[in-house]
């Protein structure tokens, strides 16, 4: 069996895009397995920069083949607007992609619930508006439209009629917000059933027959661990499982079918959105970060929080996640710090915390490190014996304190700028 999965380890946007792309050449078939359209995942190639959202990070790659599988949850609006986007580019996504017919649909009262439940909370969880929570609310209340419900036009128009009952009402009555048509979300359905109805098959059974045929699969994580609704820091975390258990649930393979868990991580962190984040800065090193980094949100363009790696919260990434190795993303950033800091644990009322503890994150203080920075600009190295050596000893550093292997260094948004570990 030869699957690999690749996740976030931090709060989303440590760089996943970039590496699936770089992984990629070894696989055979690349699936999204979770989240939707909150996640905006940058690929740059020959200096040329996609945002995908839905459509998987390996698109790009014209002999492989990907998939959206049933534990997203999809906007088809959105989803058809990469396709046709990248077919106009000459890619022939829409013969490379499926969908799974067990995927549930982002429909327009979703979104405006999201917006509209996030105006009227008193704690602002600084959501996407992309509809996400209120899709997985759907989902889990047995109220939700799935892609493969589409083909059946009397079936189809019924749920939407009944949903849509109960959601008219929700939007009218408790939030004062205008109401959806049953036409206007049908001719969305319909549009999405004439563009895509060929793309949509059960993904579960085409995974594991192609499993049979030792095809490898890579498994393309959104957001990160710190985000997941169950291990991340509740409430501020989105609605779906980013860490290995979503990668299972989100395809229909199993636990014998991985033998590799990636973990993405960036050689600091960030965060965009509300919700505890214990190593920001706030000052001028974190102004640094997301000026040098560019760390403004892939799809909402918000400025995104800056801070120092956590050794914590990757540790308990790695435990969560079973993590064989961590590709280290955007060390190139950390070029021109006279010292960087490291959070080597945390401290509470004085007493040393050696875990995550996800739940009370605001009332603990982090344990820094500082280690030599280093001036060269390193976004032109190729191999790792010529990054500079305080770099070397940063990445020996983080290796050492996290405890599971760095093989993976990036250094720049291309694909070219990624090499192995000597
Ligand atoms: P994702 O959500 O994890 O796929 O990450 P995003 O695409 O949202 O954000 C990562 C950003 O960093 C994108 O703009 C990437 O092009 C960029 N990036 C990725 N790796 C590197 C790197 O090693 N160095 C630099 N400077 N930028 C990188
Ligand atoms: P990628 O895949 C970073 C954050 C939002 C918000 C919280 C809940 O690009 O790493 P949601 O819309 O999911 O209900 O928002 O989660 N969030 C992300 N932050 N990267 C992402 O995805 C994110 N997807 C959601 O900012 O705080
Ligand atoms: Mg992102």
């Amino acid at each position: 069996m030869s699957c690999s999965v690749a996740i976030g380890t931090q709060w989303g946007d440590e760089g996943k895009a970039k590496m699936i792309d770089y992984f990629t050449k070894d696989a055979d078939i690349v699936v999204r397995y979770q989240g939707g359209a909150n996640a905006g995942h940058t690929v740059v190639v020959n200096g040329k920069k996609y945002v995908f959202h839905l459509v998987p990070s390996g698109i790009l790659h014209k002999d492989k083949h990907c998939v959206v599988g049933n534990g997203l949850v999809l906007d088809p609006v959105q989803l058809m607007e990469e396709v046709e986007s990248l077919e106009l580019e000459g890619l022939d996504a829409k013969k490379r992609l499926f969908i799974s017919d067990a995927v549930h649909l982002i429909l327009p009262y979703h979104k405006a619930l999201d917006a509209a439940m996030e105006e009227f909370r008193s704690q602002k969880i600084g959501t996407t508006n992309r509809g996400i929570g209120p899709c997985y609310a759907d989902k889990c209340l047995r109220t939700g439209i799935r892609a493969g419900d589409i083909f059946n036009e009397d079936t189809l128009k019924e749920r939407v009629a009944s949903a849509l009952k109960m959601k008219n009402l929700e939007l009218e009555k408790v939030y004062n917000k205008p109401p959806f048509t049953l036409e206007e979300i049908m001719d969305i359905l319909t549009v999405f059933r004439k563009k895509a109805g060929k793309m949509i098959i059960n993904t579960q059974n085409y995974l594991h027959q192609s499993l049979k045929e030792n095809k490898k699969i890579l498994l393309e994580g959104a957001q990160g661990y710190a985000l997941d609704i169950d291990h991340g820091t509740y409430p501020y975390v989105t609605s779906s499982n980013p860490t290995i258990g979503g990668a299972l649930l989100g395809t229909g393979l199993n636990s014998f079918h991985i033998n590799e868990v990636i973990g993405i991580a960036k050689a600091y962190v960030t965060r965009v959105g509300e919700g505890p984040f214990p190593t920001e800065d706030t000052g001028d090193d974190g102004d640094r970060l997301r000026v040098n980094g560019k760390e403004f949100g892939s799809t909402t363009g918000r400025p995104r929080r800056c801070g120092w790696f956590d050794v914590e919260l990757l540790k308990q990434s790695a435990r969560i996640n079973g993590l064989t190795s961590i590709s280290l993303t955007k060390l190139d950033v950390l070029t021109g710090f006279g010292k960087i800091k490291v959070a080597v644990g945390y401290e509470k009322k004085g007493k040393k915390i050696d875990y995550f503890p996800s739940a009370e994150l605001g009332t603990i203080k982090p344990v820094y490190e500082e280690l030599d920075g280093w001036e060269e600009d390193i976004d032109r190295v190729m191999n790792y014996e010529d990054l500079p050596s305080a770099a070397r000893d940063y990445i020996d550093f983080l290796e050492k304190a996290v405890g599971v292997k760095i093989t993976v260094v990036s250094v720049g948004p291309g694909r070219e700028s990624t090499f192995l570990r000597g």
